[in-house]
């Protein structure tokens, strides 16, 4: 499997807090049946700042210290980049990674409380730039929750999401759960991913995740979440479906 979405480098965010914990989140990766993943740190998100020429170096490290080890586990370049107005000062200035460093998808984090009324231009903006922001955990966003049809929007405006698996399997509560499952039957998901910070209370469950989604939305729904994960580190398109909206859908329009 593929995890598109993990804190597991060393001592630069609230994820791994050192080389030795990085190499224990590795392992159970391998153990979960990960093949790959991108180490994604926080940046900007008022807490931590990391540039996208200290993730790559941090990167090959930890990659070349998991080859030490014999841990058969590729490590890719990734961020989660806090939304911000500045962001194409930081585009320009060779702040920003992209997946892999291929200038095609972004993970963009909003604020966990609201959805910043500049949102729908900025996607707008990096759409026309050929990067697509792919939305991380939109279901543990407030205003995202309270307001479902704004997902909808973003997402037929050409923003991609991506949901964290504890959420799918209830570990940050039954809100988020029901509106994960809703995201997910409204093709408003294109990608499952851990997030995963450590082994203790943020770990990775990407296995129990799909077979939540198998049991509540069929074997061809987590397929459709492993491809888009596969096709995405191929560095080619993910397939999305017709997003439809929540609230049409709840009022019995279609
Ligand atoms: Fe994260």
């Amino acid at each position: 499997m593929i995890d598109l979405h993990c804190h597991i480098l060393p001592e630069v965010d609230d994820g791994s807090k050192d080389m030795q914990e990085s190499i224990a989140m590795a392992r159970k990766a391998v153990e979960v049946g990960i093949t790959h993943l991108f180490a994604t740190p926080h940046h900007l998100n008022e807490r931590y700042v990391n540039m996208k020429d200290d993730i790559i170096d941090c990167v090959f490290y930890l990659n070349k210290c998991l080859q030490q080890e014999n841990i058969p586990l590729t490590v890719h370049p990734g961020q989660e980049l806090r939304i911000h107005r500045e962001i194409f000062v930081s585009l320009e200035k060779g702040e920003v990674l992209t997946l892999d460093n291929n200038g095609k998808y972004l993970m963009l984090e909003l604020p966990s409380g609201h959805v910043p009324t500049y949102t729908q231009e900025l996607i707008y903006e990096l759409l026309l730039k050929g990067i697509t922001p792919i939305i991380v955990h939109p279901e543990r966003n407030k205003e995202l929750i309270e307001n479902h049809n704004l997902l909808f929007k973003l997402v037929q405006e050409g923003a991609l999401s991506q949901l964290t698996s504890g959420s799918i399997i209830g570990l940050f509560g039954k809100n988020v759960k029901s509106f994960s499952k809703k995201i997910i039957e409204h093709n408003l998901a294109h990608f499952i991913a851990t997030d995963a910070h450590n082994l203790a209370s943020r770990g990775f469950f990407l296995q129990e995740a799909y077979e939540s989604i198998t049991k509540s939305f069929g074997l061809n729904r987590t397929f459709y979440f492993k491809e888009n994960a596969e096709l995405l580190i191929r560095g080619q398109s993910p397939s999305i479906e017709k997003p439809v909206s929540i609230k049409k859908k709840l009022l019995g329009i279609f």
